[in-house]
């Protein structure tokens, strides 16, 4: 989708499609901008009553030939419109858009801002929703395939924040390309997708955005004693990477912002084998790693002036002969001394060597994102990502983030009461905490390892993914993360 920001009087653009708001007194909004000849013949079909007074109820007319297509909108009382209430306006629109042929869709934008929706956030909720609703799987379909819609969005804006509204737009964009990666990266089948495909891409935004990367292969691993990490991968033929990207575009002097993303590209739980149901969705445990990447994509796409590194642990975590067993104890490259007592407990086995990796850059603060655990799921539902920080500003900072890019997060506990529950007879501690608590004892597990720093985990085992009929990756929690770092960046 292109879009284009106009600011020409209104009744100067033609469009294949305009998009209006229809006020609680069932009359165009704004209409004294637009033709008369238009706002005559569209008042006629509102006298006619079709559109339901629900909020975002939506209807698809022809109109004339400066408009062939036209859609009404259902938004009550413009001036109550909440930032969460366009957002499904905007779907609404998308979902309309599906089933029309048009090459040009006009959407006058003044008709949405008002004092608590400011003309910054109604351009970017905007360009995401679009964005986001015309995705479309590359699948591997032979027949049958999905085609794209093309087109190009005219966002018509009245006004004196334009700036704002180019900000906003390209914001929504900037998150729409990380969001869509992810979303290709957690959608593909696991043969395809595996550590070294991971690998393959960061390579491929390294070069496109200039940022260093570096890819680790097993030997390497080995070097640095990952112990934890490599216990992991010992039941895979695929070989582990563990895949570097800095971005270093702030004030020299400015210490990092590390992210951290779990990226294990399938998990059937190794010996802890998991049972056969819905196994094929933990080809989605990558990702913490594909939001990462994402993230990464926005974040060249808006070349913030920031220092940002991103690590990426990533292997298989299967059963096989050579492969970690219930009761072996490794040594994480902290020197810590774990004993699995489920393999299935892998994402924190490969994360806390990791978190370990980033003390080097000295950072100011580190991010790792997860499909931790089932146990979240529960907690949460999908919803909310679970958040757990050791710094409770930083985790204020990622629920505001989360709340303002409709990504949102829930904090959740990480007192020192659960540790015991890592308790082991016979290394520094276990891999599992038992059912109770299980993503808080999760996250109390990898809080061993991030001493170090202001640390934050999310939990995205809810969200990253959605099941069933609608079987896709959602891109979270790109937006959220975006959100936090073009804050920060000030920009
Ligand atoms: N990748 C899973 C977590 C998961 C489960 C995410 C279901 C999404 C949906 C993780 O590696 C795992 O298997 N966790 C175990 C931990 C348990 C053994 C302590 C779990 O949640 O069951
Ligand atoms: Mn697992
Ligand atoms: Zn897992």
């Amino acid at each position: 989708m292109k879009v284009n920001i106009k600011t020409d009087l209104i009744t100067k653009i033609s469009s294949d499609v305009i998009t209006l708001g229809v006020d609680d007194k069932n009359q165009i909004i704004n209409s004294s901008k637009l033709n008369r000849k238009t706002v005559s013949y569209l008042s006629n079909i509102l006298a006619l009553g079709d559109i339901p007074e629900k909020l975002g109820s939506a209807i698809v007319i022809h109109g004339d030939h400066f408009y062939p297509k036209v859609i009404l909108i259902r938004i009550g009382n413009p001036k109550n419109l909440t930032s969460n209430q366009f957002y499904n306006v905007v779907l609404t629109i998308a979902e309309e858009l599906k089933s029309l042929q048009f090459k040009t869709l006009l959407l006058p934008i003044n008709q949405f801002i008002n004092p608590s929706l400011s003309a910054n956030v109604v351009a970017e909720y905007l360009v995401r929703g679009l964005i986001d609703a015309s995705y479309v799987v590359n699948s591997l379909k032979t027949i049958n395939k999905v085609k794209k819609n093309i087109f190009q969005t005219i966002i018509h804006y009245d006004g004196s924040d334009l700036k704002q509204v180019k900000n906003g737009v390209r914001h929504g964009e900037a998150v729409m390309e990380g969001g869509n990666l992810t979303k290709d990266l957690g959608n593909l089948p696991p043969n395809i997708c595996t550590p070294k495909y991971l690998a393959s891409i960061a390579t491929k935004l390294g070069k496109e955005y200039k940022f260093k990367v570096s890819i680790l292969d097993k030997k390497k691993i080995e070097k640095l004693r990952m112990g934890s990490f490599l216990s992991v991968a010992k039941g895979s033929r695929e070989e582990p990477r563990f895949i570097i990207m800095e971005h270093i575009k702030g004030p020299k002097n400015q210490k990092p912002i590390v992210l951290v993303g779990k990226g294990i590209t399938f998990d059937a739980g190794g010996i802890s084998i998991k049972p056969s149901a819905d196994m094929d969705e933990m080809k989605y445990d990558m990702g913490g790693a594909a939001s990462v990447m994402g993230v990464m994509k926005t974040v060249g796409a808006l070349n913030l002036p920031l220092n940002i590194i991103a690590l990426i642990p990533s292997c298989e975590n299967l059963p096989d002969g050579l492969a970690v067993k219930p009761g072996d104890i490794v040594t994480s490259m902290s020197g810590q001394t774990i004993e699995i007592l489920n393999t299935d407990a892998e994402g924190r086995l490969i994360l806390c060597d990791a978190l370990t990796y980033a003390e080097r850059y000295k950072p100011e603060t580190v991010i790792d994102v997860a499909t931790l655990t089932g146990a979240c799921v529960i907690g949460l539902g999908h919803h909310a990502t679970g958040l757990f920080s050791n710094y409770d500003p930083l985790a204020s900072e990622l629920e505001e983030a989360g709340i303002r890019a409709l990504d949102k997060a829930w904090k959740m506990p990480l007192w020192d009461e659960y540790q015991p529950q890592l308790n082991s007879n016979f290394a520094d501690m276990a891999n599992i905490g038992g059912r109770a608590g299980g993503s808080i004892t999760a996250a109390c597990f990898l809080s061993r390892f991030a001493k170090k720093f202001n640390w934050a985990h999310l939990d995205i085992a809810g969200t990253a993914w959605k099941s069933g009929k609608e079987k896709g990756s959602t891109g979270r929690p790109v937006a959220l993360l975006s959100q936090f770092l073009i804050k920060r960046s000030g920009k």
